[in-house]
């Protein structure tokens, strides 16, 4: 199984390396066969000792360059970054990233041969339509996305279950999920929404739910390690 904290614009640089060191010391004392991935802030990346994976909430897709406010993989580079997260949903809509946006960022760091959890969601009025419509907008988030590459991991996270502690029932992620395995037969597929200690076993127990993206649960470290040694 997979479990990906994604701090998104929490923890500082202190309060991430308290969390790494705490981390370690967990998975020290209770050992995990299960792959771990923590996305601290941009400020907070350096090369954390550590056997979990740390990744990048998000990068241009450039070496270096003109692009104020930014960081590229030379700036990853230097901690020896090569994870990142594209295409989450708050960058979509609260950051203008289009599609065309997000699959050119998404061509550029598979280029740099980066491992990818590739986000894709759909809003509360497509799930309100039905299972149909809810693949048919999945499916048109993966244009310009190669779904055979080796280091992808989608993650599947519907907007609506974002942050609102409602996470998709069973039987919605169990159908999403199994339509999206006809698409990514050998690709890792997670949930994202809502996961918390209280509903993490039920989450993993669905077919074709290979690990978890979390946000809110998994900033604390007690809460987010429950949730590893769960299962
Ligand atoms: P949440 O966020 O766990 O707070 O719902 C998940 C995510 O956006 O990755």
């Amino acid at each position: 199984m997979i479990f990906a904290a994604n701090f998104k614009t929490n923890h500082t640089r202190k309060s991430t390396a308290e969390y790494i060191r705490a981390l370690n010391d967990k998975i020290e004392s209770s050992p995990t066969e299960h792959r771990v991935f923590v996305f601290p802030p941009a400020t907070a990346l350096d090369s954390y000792e550590t056997t979990a994976t740390i990744g990048a909430q998000n990068a241009y897709p450039a070496q270096n360059g003109a692009f104020t406010g930014e960081i590229g993989v030379e700036q990853l580079e230097e901690f020896g970054i090569d994870t990142i997260l594209i295409g989450h949903s708050e960058r979509r809509e609260l950051l203008g990233e289009s599609q065309e946006a997000v699959a050119k960022k998404f061509a550029f760091f598979k280029e740099a041969g980066f491992e990818i959890i590739y986000c894709i969601g759909e809003p509360l009025e497509v799930r309100d339509q039905g299972d149909e419509a809810v693949v048919e907008y999945l499916l048109a988030q993966f244009e310009g996305i190669d779904t055979s590459y080796g280091k992808l991991i989608v993650a599947y996270e519907p907007i609506w279950a974002i942050g609102t502690g409602r996470s998709a029932t069973v039987a919605e992620i169990e159908s999403t999920h199994k339509a999206l395995r006809a698409t990514l037969p050998a690709t890792p597929i997670l949930y994202g929404g809502s996961v918390k200690p209280a509903n993490i076993v039920e989450i993993l127990s669905i077919e074709n739910v290979d690990g978890v993206l979390v946000g809110s649960a998994s900033l604390d470290i007690e809460s987010f390690y429950e949730m590893v040694a769960s299962v």
